[in-house]
Formats: C-alpha cells, sequence, structure tokens
C-alpha cells in the first residue's frame, strides 16, 4: 500500500517557483530516495509535505488529501521531519530533547522505553545524555535529531541529508543505525541524500531531481547500474 503520495507537485518561496511538478511515492514500510545536486529542490520536497513552503499539486498520506494543512496538523499525522542542519535544541540536554521529541504523546511508559530504545540504537547518546545538545559533535546532533524525530512515533520519517558534514565513517555509523531502525519498526522513510552510496545501502528505489523536477526514477538496482548515476553519483 502506499502510504505517500506527491503528484505533480509544485512549491514557491514567494514569487519564485522553485518545484515545477515533482511526483513520487513512499510505499507502507519503505525507504524511498530523493537525489540530486545542490539547489535541485531536495529540500522544498520534503518542505512540501511538511507543509512549510507554498504547494501545488497533490500530496496524499494515508490516502488522505494532506496539502493544505498546518505544519503542526501534518506532524500529528505521524510524518517526522528530520531537517537539514538538525535543528536540535542546542541548549537543552539530550534527555530534555527526547522528550520534546514526545511532546503529543502522553503514554509514559511507552515514552521512556522509546528513550531506551534511541538510545540502545545510538550509544553515543547514552554516554552524552546529560549534555546539552550543543555540546555534541555534529555525528552526535544528526543521531539526537533522527532519535527526537524516533520519540514522536511516526508512520513517515522525512530525512534531509543526514551523513552531510560527517566524517564517512560517522555517516556509515548514523546510516547503519536507520538502517536497523527501518527493520525494526517499519517506519517508511524519504531520504533526501548526496551520497547516492549511502543513499542506496537504505532506500529501495529513488528518484533524481534537477531544477524543481523528475529526471529519473527508478528501483536501487536499475539506478545503480545506470551510466548516468554512477558517473554523477557514484564516483565512477
Ligand atoms: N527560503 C528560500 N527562499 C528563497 N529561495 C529558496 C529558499 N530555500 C531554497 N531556495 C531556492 O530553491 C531552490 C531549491 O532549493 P533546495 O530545495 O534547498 O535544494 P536542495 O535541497 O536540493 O539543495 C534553490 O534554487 C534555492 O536557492
Ligand atoms: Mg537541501
Amino acid at each position: 500500500m502506499t502510504l505517500l503520495e506527491l503528484e505533480d507537485v509544485t512549491a514557491s518561496y514567494g514569487p519564485v517557483q522553485v518545484l515545477e511538478g515533482v511526483s513520487l511515492s513512499v510505499p507502507e514500510n519503505g525507504a524511498f530516495g530523493i537525489l540530486g545536486a545542490n539547489g535541485a529542490g531536495k529540500t522544498t520536497t520534503l518542505r512540501a509535505i511538511s507543509a512549510t513552503v507554498r504547494t501545488g499539486g497533490r500530496i496524499t498520506f494515508d490516502g488522505k488529501d494532506i496539502r493544505g494543512l498546518r505544519p503542526d496538523q501534518v506532524a500529528a499525522l505521524g510524518i517526522a521531519h528530520v531537517p537539514e542542519g538538525r535543528g536540535t535544541f542546542g541548549d537543552l540536554s539530550v534527555r530534555e530533547n527526547l522528550r520534546v521529541g514526545a511532546y503529543l504523546r502522553n503514554d509514559r511508559k511507552g515514552i521512556d522505553e522509546d528513550i531506551d530504545y534511541c538510545l540502545d540504537l545510538f550509544p553515543n547518546l547514552q554516554e552524552r545524555i546529560g549534555s546539552n545538545a550543543s555540546a555534541l559533535s555534529g555525528g552526535e546532533q544528526q543521531m539526537l535529531a533522527v532519535a527526537r524525530a524516533i520519540m514522536s512515533k511516526p508512520r513517515l520519517l522525512l530525512l534531509d541529508e543526514a551523513s552531510l558534514g560527517l566524517a564517512p565513517s560517522t555517516a556509515k555509523n548514523v546510516y547503519d543505525a536507520i538502517r536497523r531502525l527501518r527493520s525494526e519498526s517499519g517506519i517508511a522513510m524519504l531520504v533526501v541524500e548526496q551520497n547516492a552510496n549511502l543513499a542506496f545501502t537504505l532506500v529501495d528505489g529513488a528518484t533524481v531531481l534537477e531544477t524543481g523536477r523528475n529526471v529519473l526514477t527508478g528501483t536501487t538496482a536499475e539506478l545503480k547500474g545506470m551510466d548516468e548515476i554512477r558517473r554523477a553519483y557514484l564516483g565512477g
């Protein structure tokens, strides 16, 4: 079953239209990637779903038209956005950030269990549990941003460039944990990445954006076999 579907979605910042018609779908329990160069419209596509940019076209989640909802209404449906640049609360501790992620929930026992799960998924955070988020390394902040999203018990995770600015080994750690999360939780994922090698370890299929529109869509196996993908995104 399709969980999220975008059909011919447009988006504008003020008078400037930057998405010209983006279509994609994420199946229930699936993981789908968005690839593309800087400025292609990847972040804006996630913002269109989260309702933080003005949109046209059709966006459906779980069969319901969600375009035109407010950002808090979209979040309440179970869509958690891990933004580019992470967006953790710097002067709150790791534990407090995780609790903020659960602010729409009141199942105390479930929240405590999910905090334990996040700390098992990201052992680095366990060691930093009382530290302010601003004192964490880039990799730890990325882990915290993902963990905070998990705390909202989402059905769909929107991940924006989780590897950006991280050392390769740290980026791999983050993706290993996200892959484990996917297999254990079944949370569906829409994953923006410039590092296609990493994205392809997680997603089943992907679309490539160029100047606000899809230019290629396929399964991970299909895309890996295409010369233009290998040249542009896989370093050979
Ligand atoms: N807040 C904004 N106001 C105006 N233009 C923006 C804003 N954010 C992004 N853009 C423009 O929209 C286009 C797509 O940007 P973005 O979605 O951030 O691309 P990507 O994430 O693929 O790098 C770019 O041309 C960018 O300059
Ligand atoms: Mg971006």
